[in-house]
């Protein structure tokens, strides 16, 4: 586990809860020092084509939703930042307004077919893409047809992987259509097989 993200999510009440538990609980040692995003974590991240946003509003309401794009639209800028373009979507802009209030946002990502899952916390800004050409340039190429209309830039805390337990390998239909392009090349022999008979 990293260091910044047992400083964060391991709160006076969650060590409590460990303790009462299970008898002792896993003191964070607080450095002051945000994550960093190696390697392996950037692979990850560039690889995915969904994720999922979680914000909190100014009562304290969690809110969590969908992201999804081409792989990649979740771009990692730096070690310590995140971006993806806002399309124009259901004109709600729940997450935007959260984020006015609050900074503060968790990002889910899941590799199914691997079963690996990736938390990230961060601080969001939401920039507005007609201020931000420079943004929407470096992040038009991942994005969809819609138009941008805003530019989420995350500065990550900390990050967190979980083990592969639980998880249901899900396959997208592209990524079938991988697996089974052998399969249907061979029906396809054995058919022209067949109809030489
Ligand atoms: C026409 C249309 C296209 C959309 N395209 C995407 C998309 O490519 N990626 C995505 O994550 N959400 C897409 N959405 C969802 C919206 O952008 C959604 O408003 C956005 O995720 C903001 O949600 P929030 O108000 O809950 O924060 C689309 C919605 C509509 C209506």
């Amino acid at each position: 586990m990293t260091h910044k993200y047992l400083e964060l999510a391991f709160t006076p009440a969650v060590l409590a809860a460990q303790q009462r538990a299970y008898g002792r609980a896993a003191k964070p040692h607080p450095d002051g020092e945000r994550d960093e995003l190696g390697a392996a974590e950037r692979e990850f991240i560039a690889a995915r084509d969904s994720f999922y946003l979680g914000s909190v509003n100014a009562d304290g309401w969690p809110y969590i939703q969908h992201r999804g794009g081409a792989p990649g639209f979740l771009h990692v800028v730096d070690e310590r930042t995140l971006a993806f373009a806002d399309l124009r979507g259901n004109r709600q802009l729940v997450t935007t307004g959260n984020v006015a209030d609050n900074a503060r946002v968790a990002l889910f990502l899941m590799d199914y077919p691997q079963r690996a899952r990736l938390k990230v916390w961060g601080e969001a800004r939401v920039l507005d893409a007609a201020a931000h050409p420079e943004w929407v340039e470096r992040l038009a190429p991942n994005a969809g047809r819609s138009p941008i209309e805003r530019v989420f830039v995350i500065d990550v805390h900390a990050f967190d992987w979980n083990c592969p337990q639980h998880i249901t390998p899900r396959y997208s239909e592209a990524e079938v259509r991988e697996v089974i392009a052998p399969l249907r090349e061979r029906i396809a022999e054995l058919e022209r097989q067949l109809a030489q008979r």
